[in-house]
This record gives structure tokens, sequence and C-alpha cells, in this order.
């Protein structure tokens, strides 16, 4: 398994003082309006769980840091939650551009409020409760079975590693399989097992992933090859009888 963040990943010595000194030269990170924590959570999970664990956000993403570890020094060091804000948002406006983070993927109030959520809970026991902890829905699975010879099993259109069943039921032949997907985070589908392998191609933004594989009688996989996704939980069985 790739671990992208040992490589490209920044001391966290060295964001808090980048972090720091974008503070010094524009001074607007001090004053802040107050961020909308459910809003922030809601995109994180959307666009940064995909990359991120984070326990309150219940996200699993393994391809950058894990961010309640991230942030466990910090605590124990003192720095206030509004500190760890600062230095959130400054990563959401400019990540290590030679790490794997997209920039920009919020701007302005947005990245605040996902920045004022992830102050207020990385590194803190507990669950989020209230508002907070209604703010994501879970996602439901369903089994699902071949209609007509295609099989639909869509990925959880909030953007949670997860497609929508985790597990599948179809007759024997030629299956087509097609897999929606519209969040912003990568996903494709692939069959394995019994000598199948096939991979279909990653979409976002509602689109359709689709692979056609002929599939005798027996026990199958489908999983999102997108690295660290499978394992984060995007994965299922396919029986095809
Ligand atoms: C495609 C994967 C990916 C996505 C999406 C992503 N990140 Fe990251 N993130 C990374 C990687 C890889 C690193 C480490 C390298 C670096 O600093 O750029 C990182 C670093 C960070 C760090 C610094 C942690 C540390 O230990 O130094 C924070 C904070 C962070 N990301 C927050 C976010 C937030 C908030 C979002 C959503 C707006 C987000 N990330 C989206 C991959 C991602």
């Amino acid at each position: 398994m790739v671990k992208a963040h040992s490589r490209g990943r920044r001391s966290f010595a060295a964001l808090a003082s980048a972090a720091s000194l974008l503070v010094a030269l524009g001074g607007c990170a001090v004053k802040h309006p107050t961020d909308n924590l459910v809003h922030g959570k809601q995109l994180f999970v959307a666009k940064c769980g995909a990359c991120h664990t984070l326990a309150h956000a219940n996200t699993t993403g393994t391809i950058g840091p894990n961010l309640d570890q991230a942030f466990a020094d910090a605590r124990a060091n003192g720095f206030k939650s509004n500190d760890i804000r600062g230095i959130v948002n400054f990563q959401i406006l400019y990540p290590n551009p030679l790490g794997a983070m997209p920039a920009m993927l919020y701007k302005g109030q947005a990245a605040g409020d996902v920045a004022g959520y992830v102050a207020a809970v990385a590194a803190r026991p507990g669950q989020d409760t209230g508002a907070l902890g209604n703010a994501v829905a879970n996602v439901t699975q369903k089994p699902v079975s071949e209609q007509n010879g295609v099989l639909q099993i869509d990925a959880d259109p909030t953007g949670q590693l997860k497609y929508l069943a985790s597990s599948a039921t179809a007759t024997s032949g030629k299956v087509t399989v097609k897999m929606q997907n519209k969040s912003s985070v990568p996903h494709d589908i692939a069959i394995t097992g019994s000598g199948v392998n096939v991979v279909g191609p990653i979409v976002q933004n509602g689109g359709v992933s689709t692979i056609a594989p002929t599939l005798a009688p027996g026990k199958y996989t489908f999983f999102c090859t997108v690295p660290g996704h499978r394992a984060a939980g995007m994965q299922g069985t396919l029986t095809v009888k």
C-alpha cells in the first residue's frame, strides 16, 4: 500500500510557522466570522474524508495523514483550537505542492468552516452530538440484484467511502455493472474472482463507470481501485447463480 504522506509531508512545525507567517502578512486569520461547524463537517466529509481519517467525522481515508494523530501533539503542547484552525485553513489553501493534496478544494468562509470543524474535533475524544451529530447521514446499504442484465451499484453521493450496496446478486452470463458516482471524490468499480479481473473507468460528479464481464456462477468481490478506498470499506460481495 502506498503511503503518500511519508514523502510529501511537511513537519507540523513547518506548517505552523508557515501558517503564522500568513497571519502576520494578511492579518485576517486572527479575526474571522463565526464558522458554521455543521456546514464545515458536511464539506469535510464530501471532499477531505476520502484522504483523511478523522474520528468525529467517521472518515477513514488513508492517502493523507490521520488528522487526529496530526493534531494530538499540538493539543498536548497547548495549542488552542483557533491556532489549529489557522493551520488547517492554511493547509487547505496552500498544501505542499509536492504532496497529493489538491489546493483550494474550498475557499473563503467555506474553507474557514472546514478548518473550524477540524479544529473543534481533531484529537478530541468522544463523538459529535446534536446538530453536528446529525450533519451527515450514515450511508444506508441495501443488497441489490441484477435486473435485465444490468447490476446497478452506485457510490455514496455524499463522498463517503462506501457503495450503496455491500452485497449483490446476478445470474450467470454477461452482466453490465453500472456505478454512478454523484460525489466529487473519484471512484471506479472493479470485479475480481474466479479468474475475472475487470476495472471500470474512474468517474466523479455524476459520471457512470460501466463494465460488462461475463460471469460464471460463483462468488466475486466488487471494489474501488482508487488507493485507500477498498481498505476504507468500498467493497462488497457479488454472488452469481
Ligand atoms: C487527494 C487526497 C487529499 C485530499 C482530498 C485532502 N488532503 Fe489533506 N493531505 C493530503 C496529503 C497527502 C497530505 C500530506 C502532504 C501535504 O502536506 O500536502 C495532507 C495534509 C493535510 C494536513 C496537514 C496534516 C499534517 O500532519 O501536517 C491537513 C490539516 C489537511 N491535509 C487537511 C485537509 C482538508 C481539510 C481537506 C479538505 C478540504 C483535505 N486535507 C483534502 C491528502 C489530501
